[in-house]
């Protein structure tokens, strides 16, 4: 049992809790993640660890609200217990001083390159951060970043804050102007994709932070499998960060959307499951 500490809501879908999990947090580092299971018939979900306290013996998880089992995980409070706290499972990041390192954080995707960026920033590495979302409303921990960066861009799609546009079009202009030793990224896959495509034509090296679809988490099923390399690996024990010039995006990409159709009917039935509950207290 892991009890929910502090709970926040950063954007209508996206929500931080700070859990209490003393020998996780000790043993956690910069990359790994945890899997997360709230009741027995529960799905596990796989969370990048955002931040860690090994004083207070702290978790911090963010996490979007875009399927049934995040959007019950984000309806706990604090004071609650979430049944299943397994980790720190992955691999860290390497962790010396590279030089010039650009992290980039696009949308939820923000808040596990945040201790990345921490640790990089910590062993001397001159940190710029490039953080981006949709829109204004969906930017959080803009002070964090700052915090832990020598230079930070923030970005929107739409342009309602920072400089309007995707965070690969900043990424483009900062290896114009600037020597850069290394380039981390992490949110939407196209977008790792887009970022890996610009720094393997300029020869830089990048590390990306793989999330699909997982299972156990330690290795058993296989169903983390991703190419990298022309390798098969599994990301919950060889990853999640890779070599961003090795990855097969593609086919990563496909096999994310294996289950939509699934996920979708699961949300609906919940949903439905949700309003009768709702209408027989109502009425009682
Ligand atoms: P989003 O679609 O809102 O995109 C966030 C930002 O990424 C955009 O603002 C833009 O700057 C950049 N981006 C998006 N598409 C791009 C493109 N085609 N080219 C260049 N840049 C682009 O993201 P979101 O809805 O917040 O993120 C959700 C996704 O992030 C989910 O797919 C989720 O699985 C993934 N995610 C990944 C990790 C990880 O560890 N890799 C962790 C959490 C979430
Ligand atoms: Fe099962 Fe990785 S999640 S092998």
């Amino acid at each position: 049992m892991a009890k929910i500490l502090v709970k926040e809501v950063l954007t209508p879908q996206i929500k931080l809790m700070v859990v209490d999990v003393p020998r996780i947090a000790r043993k956690a580092k910069p990359g790994q993640f945890v899997v997360v299971r709230f009741h027995e018939q529960g799905e596990r979900i796989p969370l990048t660890i955002a931040d860690f306290d090994p004083d207070a013996g702290t978790v911090t998880i963010i996490f979007q609200e875009v399927g049934k089992s995040t959007v019950h995980l984000g309806e706990m409070e604090e004071g609650d217990d979430i049944l299943d706290f397994v980790g720190p499972l992955g691999r860290e990041i390497e962790e010396k001083n590279f030089g010039h390192v650009v992290c980039v954080g696009g949308g939820v995707g923000i808040a596990p390159v945040y201790p990345k960026a921490r640790a990089l920033k910590m062993l001397g590495n001159f940190v710029t951060s490039i953080i981006g979302a949709r829109t204004a409303d969906l930017i959080f921990w803009e002070k964090e970043m700052r915090s832990v960066s020598d230079v930070l861009h923030v970005t929107t799609d739409d342009g309602t804050y920072g400089e309007k546009g995707f965070v690969t079009q900043v990424l483009e202009n900062t290896l114009k102007k600037d020597t850069v030793d290394l380039v981390v990224a992490v949110g939407p896959l196209i977008m790792m994709k887009m970022v890996s495509l610009l720094t393997k034509k300029l020869g830089i090296p990048t590390l990306v932070s793989l999330n699909p679809i997982m299972v156990d988490g330690t290795g058993m099923c296989g169903c983390c499998r991703v190419t990298v390399g022309e390798k098969c690996k599994f990301t919950c024990v060889d990853g999640p960060v890779f070599d961003g010039h090795q990855v097969d995006y593609d086919e990563l990409l496909a096999r994310q959307r294996t289950y939509l159709d699934e996920e979708q009917r699961a949300m609906e039935v919940w949903r439905m499951k949700k309003a009768e509950e709702e209408t027989i207290r109502v009425t009682k």
